[in-house]
């Protein structure tokens, strides 16, 4: 049996060939390119939006400035036209200019107040007020606008003889008003059209890559069935000789029991998995004691069960194993063959929720990269596809609602990874 498993042709990810591996390298690169494509794309875009928010701001304010100028000019034009109607000595040749001046500040909409010399409202220019209003309505809209227009100019004295000044309160005209608001209306417009074409752009991509998943996933399985029921039948025939060492036959049977559960995975991720009730502690215990036998000796798993009695959770079973395979494997590869993987079940009963947490005492991980490992083609290893984490992420997340996380992660102390999964 020994020499069975020496003769046992390492399994290698890459395949033994160096074009393989080099093709692989060539992958991951481009996964990684992509990733660092879109970030450059994200940030070309997000300072061309910055420059054309600035742009925009500064050509309006430039154009409010010189609106408010002519808006002054008009009014003091104004006020110089009140003067005269004032004025018993105004030269009645000019009464028809005077009288232009009043209609074009009409027409720009420029709301006015002339306060008498006693500071009483003698005359008033583009004010609203609504239909057929009372003497008191006047008076409180009078009153308001006046206020609104002490804050915003300084009012335009106006000389009516013999000492006496009177004064022309104005506002802005509702042009200038608009003017000044449009760039913030432009900008939030281009806000939200982006936000929401950004939310389009962004699911239509996740419903593509989980296209890409499922169908790769659903071809993987259908390639391995065949010759995976092929080997099965070789096994039965080679346990029917009775010249073969039986240890032989049993040792090609466990591999082809092993292909038969990367099969059942890739078929359950390339389909709509149906989830189960199960006792979530009796999976993972079963799960690491098959483990356990596959890594090396020099890694010590615990388990800490601090769950209720036959505490039982929705899974697919293939798929959560796989799961606590890749973050074990993860953590055997962390601390180099040699260290402690201790797994804890917690209940969060509150939320209806149960935690596993995974922690390794192996060589930890910097922020930097604790913030990419999710991301699929981010890996640290020679010879990683960066696709273990991802997957897991995805298994977590989108077919059991559940969360997968770093809990935590220290540089040359250890890494716990953490596993939300709801209650059934
Ligand atoms: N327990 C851990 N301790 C330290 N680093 C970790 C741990 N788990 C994951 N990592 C880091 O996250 C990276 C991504 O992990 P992931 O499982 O997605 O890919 P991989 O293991 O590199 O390749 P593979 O696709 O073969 O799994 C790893 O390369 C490693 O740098
Ligand atoms: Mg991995």
């Amino acid at each position: 049996m020994k020499q069975a498993t020496q003769a046992k042709p390492k399994p290698s990810k890459e395949g033994s060939q160096p074009m393989a591996w080099l093709n692989s390298l060539r992958l991951k690169r481009s996964l990684l390119d992509s990733y660092g494509r879109k970030n450059t794309y994200k940030i070309a875009i997000g300072i061309n939006l910055f420059l054309i928010s600035l742009g925009s701001l500064f050509y309006t304010n430039d154009l409010v400035g010189k609106l408010e100028e002519r808006e002054l000019r008009q009014v003091k034009l104004f006020a110089e036209s009140l003067r005269y109607a004032i004025n018993s000595d105004y030269d009645e040749d000019l009464n028809g200019i005077m009288e232009m001046i009043r209609e074009a500040n009409t027409f720009y909409e420029i709301p006015a107040i002339y306060l008498d010399e006693n500071n009483m409202p003698a005359a008033h220019n583009n004010l609203s007020f609504p239909k057929n209003p009372s003497p008191e309505t006047q008076e409180r809209i009078i009153t308001e606008n006046l206020a609104t227009m002490k804050e915003e100019h300084a009012p335009i004295p106006v000389e009516i003889g013999e000492g006496r000044q009177g004064y022309v309160y104005y506002s802005n005209s509702f042009l200038l008003t608009q003017l000044r608001y449009y760039p913030y209306i432009q900008l939030s417009g281009i806000f939200i059209v982006g936000f929401l074409a950004y939310l389009a752009f962004s699911s239509a991509r996740k419903a593509e890559q989980n296209q890409v998943w499922v169908g790769l996933a659903k071809e993987t399985a259908h390639q391995l069935g065949t010759p995976l029921s092929s080997l099965m039948a070789w096994t039965e025939y080679f346990r029917a000789d009775p010249d073969m060492d039986p240890s032989i036959a049993e040792e090609i049977e466990k591999d082809v029991q092993r292909l038969e559960m990367i099969t059942t995975r890739f078929s359950n991720i390339g389909s709509v998995p149906t989830l189960k009730e199960e006792e979530v502690a009796k999976v993972v215990s079963n799960f690491i004691s098959y483990l356990q036998k596959r890594v090396s000796s020099k890694v010590a798993f615990f388990i800490n069960d601090e769950l209720p009695e036959g505490q039982m959770v929705l899974l697919n079973k293939n798929l959560f194993e796989w799961v606590v395979e890749n973050i074990c494997k993860n953590a055997v590869d962390a601390m180099k063959g040699v260290g402690e993987i201790r797994i804890t079940l917690k209940p969060m009963l509150a939320q209806n929720e149960v935690i596993i947490d995974i922690q390794d005492n192996g060589k930890g991980m910097s922020k930097t990269n604790a913030a990419k490992i999710f991301r699929p083609g981010f890996s640290t290893k020679k010879r990683g596809w960066g696709l273990g984490l991802t997957l897991a992420k995805r298994i977590i997340e989108i077919y059991h609602s559940g969360k997968l996380f770093v809990k935590n992660s220290e540089p040359g102390k250890g890494t716990t990874f953490r596993i939300v999964m709801k209650i059934a």
